[in-house]
This record gives C-alpha cells, sequence and structure tokens, in this order.
C-alpha cells in the first residue's frame, strides 16, 4: 500500500489538528492529579446503582445493601481492572500501525493516543492495587480470528471504539453521581474527557475504514463483519458479569449467580443501553444490520 488508508478527508484532517490542539492545551500531569486517600469507606457506593450488574434483578431482590455495596466495590475494582487490560490490548495494536505508511497522517494523533492511554492504564491499576487491592485477571476470548482477512485494522479499530464507548458509558454516569466518593468521581470525569477525543477520531477513523472496506466487499464479508462486531460487544458486555467479584463480595454460588445474572431480564435492558450510542452509529455507517445484540440469532 502506497497510500495512507486515512489520507484523503478534509474533515479527518480538521478533526486532527482540532483534537491535536486540545490534547497539547488540557494537557495534565496524571501523578500530580489525583488525591488518593489512604483507605475508601467500605459502607458506600463505589459504582453507580444503576451500572452495577445486579440492578433490578431477582438476585439483587435477595441481598441486603451491605452486601449490595460489597458488590458495587468489587464490581468497581472490576471494571478498572477491565480498562487496564483493554488499554494494553489497544496500546499494542496502535503502537504496531503508529509508523506505518496505512496510519502515516494520524501517527502525530497516535503519539498523543498512546501517551493519554498510558497514563489511563496507571491510574485505573493504580486505583485497583490501591483499593482492590488487586487487579482482576483478564477474561479470556473476545479477539479470535478476525474474517475476513482483508478487514483486520479496520476491526481493531472497531474494538477499540466498542470499548472506548461502553467505558465511557459508564464514565459519564460515574462522573456525575453525587453518591460515589470525590476520588471515584474525578478518575470517571478525567477519563471521560480524554475519551471523548478519542471517541470523535474513533467514529471518524471507523466511518472512512469501512468506507473503503465496503467497495470492495461481499455480502459474505459483510455479515462476518457484522456478526463479528455483535459477537465482541456481547463478550465485552459478559466481562463485566464477573463469578470472581461475586465470591470476593462474600456471595455463595457465584457461578451461578453469573449465569441467573446473564439470563435475567434486565441484562438485555441493560445491555442494549450500555451499547446505545455505538450500536446506532454503526448501523448508520452500515456497518452492523440493525440496533439489536440477540445472543441466540447471533450464534446460529
Ligand atoms: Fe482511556
Ligand atoms: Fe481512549
Amino acid at each position: 500500500v502506497t497510500t495512507s488508508l486515512v489520507a484523503t478527508s478534509d474533515r479527518m484532517k480538521g478533526l486532527l489538528d482540532r483534537l491535536t490542539s486540545m490534547s497539547v492545551e488540557d494537557y495534565y500531569n496524571p501523578y500530580r492529579m489525583f488525591d488518593w486517600p489512604d483507605e475508601l469507606p467500605e459502607q458506600m457506593w463505589w459504582m453507580t446503582p444503576s451500572l452495577m450488574t445486579v440492578y433490578d434483578t431477582a438476585v439483587g431482590k435477595e441481598l441486603s445493601t451491605e452486601q449490595l455495596q460489597a458488590v458495587s466495590k468489587y464490581e468497581s475494582i472490576n471494571f478498572y481492572s477491565l480498562n487496564v487490560h483493554g488499554i494494553r490490548e489497544l496500546l499494542i495494536e496502535v503502537t504496531k500501525r503508529i509508523h506505518t505508511a496505512d496510519f502515516r497522517e494520524v501517527s502525530e494523533f497516535f503519539h498523543h493516543f498512546i501517551g493519554e492511554e498510558n497514563e489511563h492504564m496507571w491510574f485505573f491499576a493504580e486505583f485497583c492495587l490501591r483499593y482492590g487491592p488487586k487487579i482482576y485477571r483478564q477474561p479470556r476470548g473476545g479477539a479470535e480470528t478476525i474474517p475476513p482477512n482483508n478487514a483486520e485494522s479496520l476491526l481493531v479499530f472497531a474494538r477499540i471504539l466498542i470499548f472506548e464507548e461502553l467505558v465511557d458509558y459508564f464514565n459519564s454516569k460515574m462522573a456525575l453521581d453525587k453518591q460515589l466518593h470525590e476520588t471515584i468521581r474525578q478518575l470517571n470525569r478525567i477519563h471521560h474527557q480524554d475519551e471523548s477525543r478519542h471517541i470523535a477520531f474513533g467514529r471518524e477513523l471507523i466511518s472512512l475504514l469501512f468506507t473503503g472496506f465496503r467497495a470492495h466487499a461481499t455480502s459474505q464479508e459483510l455479515t462476518q463483519i457484522n456478526d463479528y462486531i455483535k459477537r465482541y460487544m456481547i463478550f465485552s458486555f459478559e466481562s463485566l458479569f464477573n463469578p470472581q467479584v461475586y465470591r470476593d463480595a462474600g456471595l455463595d454460588e457465584p457461578l451461578k449467580i453469573r449465569n441467573r445474572l446473564l439470563a435475567d431480564p434486565r441484562r438485555s435492558r441493560f445491555e442494549q443501553l450500555a451499547f446505545r450510542k455505538i450500536l446506532s452509529f454503526l448501523s448508520r455507517i452500515g456497518m452492523i444490520e440493525d440496533e439489536k445484540l440477540t445472543i441466540e440469532e447471533n450464534f446460529s
């Protein structure tokens, strides 16, 4: 490939200029930014209740406030742990591409992106290690062999965007939730600010990459893209339901709890809500067929 994958769009160039100068103007020192209290109180909400996997479910109704708050603590550690793992993986992919011909036009932006994500990975890990005190293990699966093989970069950046939009759904709500400790709100607020730039970039990049891909794609390849994207979303969503969280919160039969929660009618409402914006974006550009995430249909 002699021309850059993303060289042709004036809109992208304008966006890159704006986002890059915002990154420079808003630059902050994350290592000085946060107030890290020695400990956070156990008897409080560590996560916005409506963002918890047990919220409005049959399982949740069986739990006391104390138990729910324990779940909120470990669910928040799980959420930031997923961020640590997700960021490490996206850094690997962006770093691989930063000075290739295909991404020449965006390499300057990638430098800011990599720097910012490294800092995010640091503050999320710091939170987990201080207050967990641990980082949960990475869930297995999620990035299996990618079909069709000429869509590798398209799907890598689609995964990054899906991950960032899912996280941002949580961050933007928790940043505003007055029930939460100021350290937790601050973590979510700062991440949300940086991610709004990454998401704006990611959407523009996906639009360009997908337009290029679709020009030569067969209908079978487009179906493969649709299925891959939806499988990845479902996998990402299900990784929020970590049996180790329920065990750490002192609940019996953690695997059974996970399965009950995944089968609860609230699950699909929560899933559709968490992915509402990205589903609507991907279906608008034609990368997925519709905005429904239904496991049975996609795995048939
Ligand atoms: Fe981030
Ligand atoms: Fe990001």
